[in-house]
């Protein structure tokens, strides 16, 4: 298809801020690095590689919470908003960690979890104690209707968004897992807790935060019935979502009293945003400074769950990020993955199995960060980790993937399908330990890892990698390097997007181009780069449309650019072309 792009839809440069050009990297600090030998990724195992993330290039790090917890979701169930969790360190290491890490210039971003906390905080245990009380305000009690449940949604991770609070003719609310019960966020008390928490986060040094799945914060209090979308019954909490208005005003009410004082990185997860909202969200003043892009990840959104998940098509791929990318350069910028703890690994996702190799892998990982917006790698990622095998549904310990087994099981998907279907699927895939070296336990830990390691770790891994000049790591390091380099680093940060060969099969391409006028924004002269990749198997010849300047990166040596682009199966590169023809 031929891309139509109008030269309107660029957003002025003007307006930088702090955090436009930098690389971030998620730690999932379970998996990351264990430093005292108990299978569980620690602080202390963050501030030993701090050097190995700064050599890659990263600027800023997202930590997955390390808030106390019971772990029901790994840490997404926080049953202290000011406390860190044993199993990870304490709060003298975590401001360790705070001063190495702004040592080497990085930030520090946490997670923060504030649609619901865990069924063991002492709010949830006042709250149960007496539910009639205040602290039964900061969570949504209610009694059931018609002798049965007060709605008829289903959470996010099954079954009804409704548990009973003992002792009374009440049930709680809770979105996600029943140890999650959704906070109240029409309650200016309760909102006023979480500024003031957010706030002493703040003042001790974070950059700003990750929000979790925040859209969920507001909710319709009459809980009306849906029309039931399974054999259960029940109707998807998400489809209430949609129909939900007026978030943006809690949004502002919390930005304006926390993160905007301080100038923090906010960057949202949020789903099911009613799009025409995008400006509000994440324009000039919007009500964070952006959010993740996961246009591509929803393609395999199922009907009922993972057992219907369509699989990724490459047009549709393509076209999902090019209109993206088109969207959001009209408003802001938005944060672009390819995996991260809740998602399988790109690279056994977004790639057909002929390029799940060294080259595909490089190829996905050049487009992923030049694309206009803020990179998030993965941990992994880096070098290139991969789904893990998994041989039993026993072997997950996410409680989603559990429940996803049993909703494909119970719409009559036989025992291996649905085994396959939800390996494919697991968010277990990217919470598998870092696979730092070929010894065992991959270098991650010296006694028993909490989760499986990927059996491939003798073929991927770290150290290999840093001794092969060839590697993805070093790709990587290179790109990484490309992106943030003097004379790019304004062209891939304020550059537009415009794709080009998109009536050719199998090509991902698009240039970053920095006209004059904007480069005189940015105090730049004007660029144009072209980044063009080829997914399929064989060679392919690209006219080229602007004449071929410099090559300034490239995943093969068969890759050649002269009249015109040759790129060779899984090829990839980055040529800086004449601005004008
Ligand atoms: C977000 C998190 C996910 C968690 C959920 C509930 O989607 O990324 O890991 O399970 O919120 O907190
Ligand atoms: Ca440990």
């Amino acid at each position: 298809m031929q891309w139509k792009i109008k030269e309107e839809t660029r957003m002025k440069t003007k307006m930088k801020k702090w955090w436009h050009d930098k690389v971030a990297y998620q730690i999932y600090p379970k998996s990351f690095y264990d430093t005292n030998g108990d299978g569980i990724g620690d602080i202390q195992g963050i501030i030993s590689k701090l050097d190995y993330l700064k050599e890659l290039g990263i600027d800023l790090i997202w930590i997955s919470p390390i808030y106390k917890s019971p772990f029901v979701d790994q840490g997404y169930d926080i049953s202290d908003y000011y406390g860190i969790a044993p199993e990870f360190g304490t709060m003298e290491e975590f401001e360790e960690l705070l001063a190495e890490a702004k040592k080497r210039d990085i930030y520090i971003v946490m997670d923060l979890v504030i649609n619901h906390c865990s069924d063991q905080h002492e709010w949830f245990q006042k709250a149960l104690a007496d539910p009639e009380g205040e602290y039964a305000d900061y969570f949504y009690f209610r009694e059931g209707k018609n002798g049965g449940l007060p709605s008829n949604y289903r959470s996010y991770f099954g079954g009804s968004c409704w548990e009973p609070v003992p002792g009374t003719n009440k049930y709680y609310f809770h979105a996600f897992a029943k140890e999650q019960p959704d906070l109240n966020w029409e309650n200016p008390k309760l909102r006023q807790e979480i500024y003031d928490m957010i706030n002493w986060w703040m003042e001790k040094g974070v950059a700003g935060f990750r929000i979790d799945a925040i859209i969920n914060i507001k909710k319709d209090v009459n809980f009306p019935d849906l029309e039931p979308d399974g054999p259960d019954g029940l109707a998807g909490y998400s489809r209430a979502v949609e129909q939900t208005h007026g978030v943006g005003e809690l949004l502002e009410d919390l930005k304006n009293n926390t993160f905007a004082k301080y100038d923090a990185f906010t960057v949202g997860e949020v789903f099911n945003m009613h799009e025409e909202e995008l400006p509000e969200f994440i324009g000039e003043d919007g009500h964070f400074s952006t959010i993740f892009d996961f246009s591509a990840h929803c393609l395999s959104d199922g009907e009922h769950g993972w057992y219907d998940a369509p699989g990724i098509d490459f047009n549709q791929w393509r076209k999902a990020i090019v209109n993206s990318q088109l969207e959001v350069q009209k408003v802001g910028y938005k944060a672009n993955i390819i995996e991260n703890h809740d998602e399988p690994r790109g690279v056994s996702r977004f790639l057909p199995e002929y390029a799940r190799n060294a080259a595909g892998t490089k190829m996905l990982g050049t487009i992923s960060l030049l694309l206009r917006g803020i990179p998030f790698l993965y941990q992994g990622q880096e070098i290139g980790m991969q789904n893990c095998v998994w041989n039993s549904s026993e072997e997950w310990d996410d409680i989603s993937s559990k429940d996803q087994y049993q909703t494909a099981r119970a719409a009559g998907v036989p025992k291996e399908e649905a085994l396959r279907i939800c390996a494919e699927m697991s968010r277990d895939n990217a919470r598998t330990p870092m696979q730092w070296s070929g010894e065992k336990g991959a270098g991650f830990t010296q006694g028993t890892p909490w989760m499986k390691v990927n059996p491939n770790y003798s073929q991927i891994n770290v150290k290999d990698q840093q001794m092969d000049e060839d590697s993805v790591l070093h790709y990587y390091q290179k790109l990484i390097a490309l992106r943030k380099s003097k004379e790019l680093k304004e062209v891939f940060t304020y550059g537009r997007f415009a794709p080009v060969y998109g009536e050719w099969d199998n090509i991902m391409a698009f240039y970053r181009i920095l006209d004059e006028e904007a480069g005189q924004e940015v105090g730049n002269a004007g660029k144009r780069v072209l980044i063009a990749a080829n997914f399929g198997k064989d060679s392919v010849e690209l006219p080229l449309e602007y004449q071929g300047k410099k090559v300034l990166l490239s995943n093969l040596p068969e890759n050649q650019a002269e009249d015109n682009l040759t790129l060779a199966g899984c090829g990839v590169m980055v040529l800086e072309c004449a601005l004008h023809e």
